[in-house]
């Protein structure tokens, strides 16, 4: 695996290096030159990841592993991604409990949304906690948030399964064995599969490229898939509202 660490030479990023070469990986590590001496046996790159001229040393190297241990600012973490878009990595950002809203006066449950933070804001946008919370979302290239609703909320208000919400199968809609379909024989003659995020990522980069989907179906047996962005709000609105 080729990993590029930005980072890497001080505590966590360090960590990260020597354990990537012990398991054998290709270990690319940019930074200042400044926090300590690089891992013996990286790729070492010098740059400041803030500068978007220092940045261009890494635009157009394949790496499989993305791990950025040093993004504090969203406008700087979204230049890097920008410029590692192309390089088909799983970009891996660390972040902090102090991005979630709850933490440390209550308690922080799985799956919890940051603070509010764009992903576009500056260092004056936000203490430590705020800004990091934008920064994982310039980590995903959107300011995309989810919201997670139920099954039966979403049936109740006539959501239709597979078309209006693409890949939604909830139980006993006559598709509960929808994913149970054996890929063996395909994977046996070379079929790769990816994490489900990077496909919505590339998909996301390929239309902010200018990609399009057709408008119409390309056959008229089959549904036209999406959801009316007002019903979506409106489905929303009423789940927010509970
Ligand atoms: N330590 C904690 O208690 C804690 C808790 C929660 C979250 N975290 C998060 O964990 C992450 C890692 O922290 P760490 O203390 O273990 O640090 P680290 O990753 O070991 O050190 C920071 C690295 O980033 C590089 N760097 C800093 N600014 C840079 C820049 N402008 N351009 C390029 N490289 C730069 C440094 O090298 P140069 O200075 O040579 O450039 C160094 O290699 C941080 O994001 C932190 O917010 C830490």
């Amino acid at each position: 695996m080729r990993l590029l660490i930005i980072g890497g030479t001080s505590f966590l990023g360090r960590a990260a290096a020597e354990e990537a070469l012990r398991r054998g990986d290709e270990v690319t590590t940019f930074n200042r030159g400044r926090s300590g001496p690089d891992v013996e046996g990286v790729e070492a790159l010098r740059g400041d990841r803030a500068d978007e001229g220092d940045l261009a040393v890494l635009a157009g190297r394949p790496f499989d592993v993305v791990v950025d241990t040093c993004g504090f600012v969203p406008q700087v973490v979204g230049r890097s991604v920008r410029v590692l878009q192309g390089s088909g990595a799983h970009y891996v950002f660390v972040s902090s409990i102090s991005a979630t809203p709850t933490w440390p006066g209550a308690p922080t449950p799985d799956g919890l949304d940051g603070q509010p933070c764009a992903s576009d804001a500056g260092p004056e946008d936000g203490d430590y906690g705020v800004l990091k919370a934008g920064c994982e979302r310039a980590g995903t290239g959107s300011d995309a948030r989810l919201t997670w609703v139920e099954d039966a909320f979403l049936l109740e208000r006539e959501v239709a399964p597979w078309t209006e919400l693409p890949l939604w199968m909830p139980k006993g809609q006559d598709g509960d064995h929808v994913w149970d379909a054996e890929t063996g024989a395909a994977e046996r003659a070379g079929l790769r599969v990816r994490p489900v995020t990077d496909t919505v990522r590339d998909t996301w980069a390929w239309m902010q490229a200018g990609g399009r989907v057709p408008k119409e179906p390309p056959h008229a047996h089959l549904p036209r898939h999406g959801i009316d962005p007002d019903k979506e709000q409106r489905i929303l609105t009423d789940w927010s509202s509970r």
